[in-house]
This record gives structure tokens, C-alpha cells and sequence, in this order.
């Protein structure tokens, strides 16, 4: 992606083992880089979404499972150094499939071949995050018609990935071959990665957007000014039930009452087969104050933190909810779009 007329990644790794990351948490009003230098603050990194979305999420992962392995060479540990650093990934954030995609294939890699083969592994997973992700532009930029006005929830653009996206991919690709879109971004309390992330990103490409509050999309899409739906997800089942960033489920039940298409975009590390439905997927329960408290940038330029609830309350703050695969339209991959049923795919994942 182009910040400030300079190409950049959301996250990569240096020849020295130091993993640099946007730092998303000083977005929009920093662009600053955070560097990492060994797993576990690549850890901290990941549980204090400084790095997220599912797709970085999944990359930091396995670039904190090669740090390990970098660790354990140089400083001569033993295999439950390694053990222990894996658990401590796993961990971090439990709902995101890619995380723990990544993780594994990095440790089967550094197993096998020590730590030059997990920092290749790790490598790789990030090359292939940017093409999947470009791929997903492509097959979602063909649901998408001239003059549309597109919804989506949370921020699953380029930051949530190494670059591209997937929710946003289709609207990038969409816009860069012509098309006239138009953006209403869903605010997404309590962090607000859309009024943060996901605005930010679509001001580097000028594309048109508004913010809603989070529960204005069903006021626009009775209007009719919604012409389709796209979100991201974090873990997809076997049955096509999806987890994604809470509020994507009110947003595909007023799809559906309002005949508007709902679609979700995601790679396929982020199904799941081993979760036969929704009900088997983790979610996560996030600190309360991110729902009774709010940081943003003071009419002085400072960063500030503000109580946002009456004092003394008490709050609860589920990070994801789960769709159903019933209110889903389709889900986009880098492969293909599929209707979300569990012969879809299956078919999808064991292609013969
Ligand atoms: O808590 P976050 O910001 O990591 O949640 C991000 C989302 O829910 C995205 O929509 C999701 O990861 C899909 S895009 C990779």
C-alpha cells in the first residue's frame, strides 16, 4: 500500500529476525512502524492489536513461531522453549483460524528444518496472504456493478492483511478498474476499526465513504441506499457459519429482511473443518474498557482516553459474533466465489 507516497507492508520481516508492523493502534493519527525483536513481544503485539485483522494476525503468528525458532538456535534452548512460545501464540487471540494456521505450518517447518526453514515458512505465508488476498479483488470486483453503494463492518482492508484485503480487495479493484462506488463504513464501536482503519485506507485511495454510527446500516439499507454488503471474516465452520468482527450478525439479519445481498470475503486458512458449526467457534472476550472508555485525538493534537459510560458501570465485550451460513449470499475466496454450504466447501479445501 502507498502511505505518504511510499510503498509499504502491514507487517514483514527483516533479514535480522525483527518483525516490523503498522502500528494500528496510533492509526489514523500516527502512521508510525512498531518493531519486534523477539516472539513474545510479537505476542504482546498481536493481543494488543497493534497488528490485527485475520489475515496479519495469522502472518505476525508465524513470524513469532520463526523468532522462536531464531531464539532457540541462538540462545541454545531446549524443545520446550519452542513448545511453550507456540502455546503463548495460540494464546493471543483465539478466535482468528489464520493465526493458528500459520503458527503450525511454521513449527512442522522449523521441526523439520531448523530455523532458516521456519523464517522461509513464515516468509512464504506472507506472499501468500498478498496473493490471496489480490485474487479475492478479482472475483469480488465481479458482484460489484457501476455506481454501487457497498456496506461493510470493521476494517478488512489492507491492514487487516499484508495488503489488498479481502471485504475491501473487491472495492479497490472495483474503483481501479472505473467503477464509480461509494463506501458506508460502519463505525464499529468499541474499537472502531471502520471510523480508524478502514476511513483511513480509503482516504490514501479516494474512494468515497461515509462513517455510520453502528446502528444506522438498517436505516440506510430500508431506504435503499445499500446496494450490497461485504465484511471480512475470522473463522468460517464446515457448515459456512462465520465468525467476524460483533455486529456483523445484526448487519446480516437486516440483509436478509431487506433482500439486500450478504457477502463475505476471506481466504481459505480461514476455514475451518474442524468446526462442524458456529456453535464450535471461540470467541473472544475482550477487556471492558474498550466498551467504557474511548481514545482519540484532542482538538491539541494529543492522544487521550475518556470515560464514555457512567462510572461504576459494569460492561461485557464479546470481540465476534457468528452468521449464520443461512443469511450469507455467498463468501468470496481466492479461489472462487461459493455458496456458503458444507459440500461447497469441502470441495473447496480438498479440490481432486
Ligand atoms: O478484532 P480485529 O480488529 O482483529 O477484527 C477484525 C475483523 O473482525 C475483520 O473483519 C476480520 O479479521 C476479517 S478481515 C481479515
Amino acid at each position: 500500500m502507498k502511505v505518504n507516497g511510499s510503498d509499504y507492508r502491514t507487517i514483514w520481516m527483516e533479514p535480522d529476525g525483527t518483525v516490523k508492523m503498522i502500528h494500528q493502534n496510533e492509526l489514523p493519527f500516527r502512521f508510525r512502524i512498531f518493531n519486534s525483536t523477539d516472539y513474545s513481544t510479537t505476542i504482546s503485539a498481536i493481543r494488543d492489536m497493534i497488528v490485527r485483522g485475520a489475515g496479519a494476525i495469522g502472518v505476525a503468528a508465524g513470524f513469532a513461531m520463526a523468532q522462536a525458532f531464531l531464539q532457540a538456535e541462538k540462545e541454545k534452548k531446549c524443545a520446550d522453549f519452542i513448545l511453550q512460545a507456540k502455546a503463548g501464540i495460540e494464546h493471543s487471540r483465539p478466535t482468528a483460524r489464520n493465526l493458528f494456521y500459520a503458527t503450525q505450518k511454521v513449527f512442522e517447518a522449523g521441526l523439520a528444518g531448523g530455523a532458516d526453514a521456519a523464517v522461509f515458512q513464515a516468509q512464504q505465508l506472507a506472499e501468500e496472504d498478498m496473493i490471496m488476498s489480490a485474487a479475492i479483488g478479482q472475483f469480488g470486483n465481479e458482484l460489484i456493478r457501476n455506481n454501487f453503494k457497498i456496506l461493510t463492518h470493521c476494517n478488512a482492508g489492507r491492514l487487516a492483511f499484508v495488503d489488498h484485503g479481502s471485504a475491501l480487495a473487491p472495492i479497490y479493484e472495483a474503483h481501479r478498474s472505473g467503477k464509480h462506488v461509494f463506501v458506508f463504513v460502519d463505525e464499529t464501536r468499541p474499537r472502531s476499526q471502520g471510523a480508524r482503519l478502514t476511513a483511513w485506507e480509503l482516504l490514501q485511495e479516494r474512494i468515497p465513504f461515509d462513517i455510520i454510527s453502528d446502528n444506522a446500516a438498517g436505516h440506510f439499507m430500508k431506504e435503499g441506499e445499500i446496494d450490497i454488503v461485504i465484511t471480512g471474516a475470522d473463522r468460517i465452520a464446515r457448515n459456512g457459519d462465520t465468525a467476524n468482527k460483533i455486529g456483523t450478525l445484526e448487519k446480516a439479519i437486516c440483509a436478509k429482511y431487506f433482500g439486500i445481498p450478504f457477502y463475505i470475503a476471506a481466504p481459505t486458512p480461514t476455514f475451518d473443518l474442524n468446526c462442524s458449526s458456529g456453535i464450535d467457534i471461540p470467541i473472544e472476550e475482550r477487556n471492558t474498557d474498550e466498551v467504557l472508555w474511548q481514545t482519540g485525538q484532542t482538538r491539541h493534537g494529543n492522544l487521550n482516553a475518556v470515560m464514555v459510560a457512567a462510572p461504576g458501570s459494569t460492561a461485557r465485550n464479546p470481540a465476534f459474533d457468528v452468521t449464520p451460513a443461512e443469511l450469507i449470499t455467498g463468501i468470496i475466496t481466492e479461489i472462487g466465489v461459493i455458496k456458503p454450504t458444507g459440500e461447497n466447501i469441502t470441495k473447496l479445501l480438498n479440490p481432486s
